[in-house]
């Protein structure tokens, strides 16, 4: 381990203040500009970080440029061995990675941000391993000729990221892209640019320099110059269907293609015959109560069997009560707080049309943190809202906060038409123990990421990503690596 563990976040951060990764350099913005990183625990400055330009933006495509040369010549296989070795690299700094990104996104530490830096790590080791299945075909067009097809690597690959699991969504897509023998110019989020920037000086000391470049900044300053550089082959985004909508658009000008993981309002369907202890332990999971919510396959829309409502509400209300709030560093909070002052006040927002819809009842869990050190803490009640309706403002725009609604039901076609009736299909699952039934839903609802009586989030090896506005393309799996960072080319030797 070449560079020293820091266990103390606030020292990391400071030490990781007003810098970006390019061609294997730490280096400010050209301008000198900066903007500050807080605690959104505690809104106080725990760093700063370059408020970087198009001339940032452009110096980190060229050396991405120049280094993707080599890179592609490059065996597969070795490449996959240094991504892998990444991986190794970063297992060793799961708690290093945890405390830093506790401090930054404020997230509790056991439950969100320990466990993101250890699936981090796992991402590198598996697309490590994939490094010999970039095969190609062998065509049986005639006789005389030898014919196939190769894939190739795109070039630099664009990645723009959020901010409410950073290192894991930057990691699906740099992974499959450096072991497809691209370069990469990542933009972080402007609420949650140390942790990957870690990530970053770690991987740079086993990768080539200018193969993995990071910079920080705002979408219209920093992340639009990325989508338009005329070096930039491919565009991969994860973030809000409005700026998605903008970057592809960009894309499609450019006629480059783009991935795009977006937003969810994923339906959970539990039938009459289900385990009603387990089905709320799974609504706690994919609502994500501990990530405060902030969620894109957050179980946002609870559809529960008439007979089982009032008791499935009675039981998830008082798990969410038992729930603490607080201190992102303690090892005893279950929920942290959410990302920023913007986000609190969407949420908020959101609670008060909850607040205002007809027939609605606003069941207000957990309690507040309150320590005087958190006074300013950007801390929310997770709210469980019931009586609305599938077609409320509540129910089909995404919250991306600790909100959801538990809607009943007592007409199966009609649920799956509710569940349906939305413009996102990201995720959904379903409960109960009739196979057939399960089988049936599964097969008709609306989303890219379907499960039975279950709700584990994102896993190395499965295909992940939305249909209708959720978005476009799949990531996590061998499958997205190939579609998603390698071009084809036919190539026809003839004998005669
Ligand atoms: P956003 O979509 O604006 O930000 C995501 C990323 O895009 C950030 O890195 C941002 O700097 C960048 N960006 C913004 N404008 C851009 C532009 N014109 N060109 C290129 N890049 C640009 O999301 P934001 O503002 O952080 O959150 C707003 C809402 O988006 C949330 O309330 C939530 O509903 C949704 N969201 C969904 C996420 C998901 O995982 N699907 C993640 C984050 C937010
Ligand atoms: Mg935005």
């Amino acid at each position: 381990m070449t560079i020293p563990l820091q266990l103390d976040p606030h020292a990391l951060a400071a030490e990781l203040s007003n810098k970006n990764l390019i061609g294997g350099e730490l280096v400010p913005a050209s301008s000198g500009k900066t903007f500050d990183v807080i605690n959104p625990a505690t809104m106080e400055t725990i760093a700063t970080t370059p408020f970087s330009d198009a001339t940032d933006v452009d110096r980190a495509v060229q050396n991405a440029k120049t280094a993707q040369k080599a890179w592609a010549k490059m065996n597969a296989r070795d490449r996959g061995k240094l991504v892998a070795a990444c991986g190794t690299a970063l297992m060793e700094r799961v708690e290093e990675m945890g405390r830093l990104i506790a401090l930054e996104t404020g997230k509790a530490i056991r439950t969100e941000s320990r466990p993101e830096a250890s699936v981090l790590a796992d991402v590198f080791i598996y697309f490590g391993g994939l490094a010999s299945e970039l095969k190609g075909e062998s065509i049986p067009f005639n006789n005389e000729t030898l014919t196939v097809t190769v894939r190739q690597p795109i070039g630099v690959i664009g990645a723009i990221i959020p901010w409410n699991a950073p290192l894991l969504l930057m990691a699906l897509k740099i992974a499959p892209a450096l072991v497809a023998g691209n370069s990469v110019v990542v933009k972080s989020a402007e609420e949650a640019p140390l942790g990957v920037l870690r990530v970053a000086q770690v991987m740079n000391e086993i990768l080539p320099p200018g193969v993995f470049n990071i910079l920080s900044g705002f979408g219209p300053e920093a992340g639009a110059p990325l989508v338009e550089h005329k070096s930039v082959g491919k565009v991969s985004f994860t973030g809000s269907v409005d700026t998605g909508r903008i970057v592809y658009k960009t894309a499609a000008e450019r006629i480059v293609p783009c991935t795009l993981e977006l937003g969810g309002k994923s339906p959970m369907i539990v039938m009459a015959d289900a385990d009603l202890d387990r089905a709320v332990a799974g609504a706690l999971t994919s609502m994500r109560f501990t990530r405060q919510g902030q969620s894109c396959t957050a179980a946002s829309r609870i559809f529960v069997h008439e007979d089982l409502h009032d008791a499935f509400v009675e039981k998830m209300v008082a798990a969410v009560n038992a729930m603490k709030m607080g201190d992102p560093m303690d090892e005893e909070t279950d929920i942290g707080s959410v990302i920023s002052p913007q986000q609190f006040q969407t949420v908020q927002k959101y609670i008060g049309i909850g607040k205002d819809t007809a027939g609605a009842t606003a069941h207000v869990c957990s309690a507040l943190p309150t320590d005087a050190r958190f006074s300013k803490g950007l801390f929310v009640q997770p709210v469980i809202f019931t009586g609305t309706r599938n077609t409320d403002q509540i129910n089909q725009e995404e919250i991306f906060g600790p909100v959801t609604c538990v809607i009943p039901w007592r007409d199966y076609e009609d649920v799956i038409a509710q569940a349906n009736d939305t413009q996102f299909g990201l995720a959904a699952s379903v409960w109960t123990n009739n196979l057939k039934l399960a089988m049936d839903a599964v097969h008709r609802i609306e989303a890219g990421f379907c499960q039975v009586n279950q709700n584990v989030v994102v896993q190395a090896g499965l295909s992940y990503g939305g249909v209708k506005t959720s978005g476009l393309g799949k990531e996590a799996s061998l499958e997205s690596m190939l579609e998603h960072f390698t071009q084809k080319k036919t190539i026809i030797i003839n004998m005669t």
